[in-house]
């Protein structure tokens, strides 16, 4: 398989057809502090229901510092809706502490260390709004590279193989345009049920098409 290939296809698709959201900045160097916001307010909500929130926060609090310095019920108040207001919380104490180190850490590993930043949100900073090449894997990226490679072993099971193909497929230049055009793709194209595979970028590299078995992969143990 040709990774270099695939990357560069998925790279000229995104130049394309990137979804416009509000933390994107096209063609320029995204600013930590909005990255890191979207990221935290998209783990467990929809891109739909996160942009207004985050336009809001963003002309509230447009840097970090204005963040760290907010009254706690005020952000609690402008978060009501998002849910898990352990986030909130998390959100508040991470501005906090970036605030008071003079801005964000550009690695995985610092960034990690922060409050309410996992594996994934780390990934996703370092690659997104520092240009590391990170490998973010989300259910999105998980479903696009099992059908690439046509994995059949089953989730929870398949996903240290799923990051290991994922890692190989991370190009050096732009990972963060990389890894938001395997979530773009995974949202509008490689959709869980009946994929548009007739307008995908890397159809004639997807394996699980090849074998007319995309919409059956990610396979799944029962729950
Ligand atoms: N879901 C989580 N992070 C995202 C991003 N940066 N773009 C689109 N969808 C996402």
């Amino acid at each position: 398989r040709d990774f270099g290939v695939i990357g560069a296809r998925l790279l000229h698709w995104y130049d394309r057809h990137a979804r416009s959201l509000p933390w994107r900045v096209p063609q320029g160097q995204a600013d930590p502090y909005r990255v890191w916001l979207s990221e935290v307010m998209l783990q467990q909500t929809t891109v739909a229901a996160v942009k207004s929130y985050f336009q809001r926060f963003t002309s509230l609090w447009p840097t970090v510092h204005d963040l760290a310095a907010a009254p706690d019920a005020q952000v609690m108040g402008e978060w009501a809706g998002l849910g898990y207001y352990a986030r909130a919380r998390n959100l508040l104490a991470c501005a906090r502490a970036v605030s008071a180190m003079g801005g964000f850490p550009d690695t995985r590993e610092g960034l990690g260390a922060l409050p309410g930043i996992g594996p994934y949100t780390s990934a996703a900073i370092a690659a997104i709004a520092f240009g590391r090449a990170e490998t973010v894997v989300d259910g999105n990226v998980e479903r696009v590279v099992s059908r690439l490679f046509a994995v059949e072993t089953p989730l929870p099971a398949a996903k240290p193989e799923l990051v290991r193909l994922a890692t190989l497929l991370t190009p050096d230049q732009r990972p963060g345009d990389f890894a938001q055009a395997m979530m773009d793709l995974g949202a509008t194209i490689c959709t869980p049920r009946s994929p548009a595979c007739g307008i995908c970028p890397i159809l004639d590299e997807c394996a699980a098409r090849a074998q007319g078995i995309a919409a059956d992969l990610p396979r799944k143990l029962p729950k």
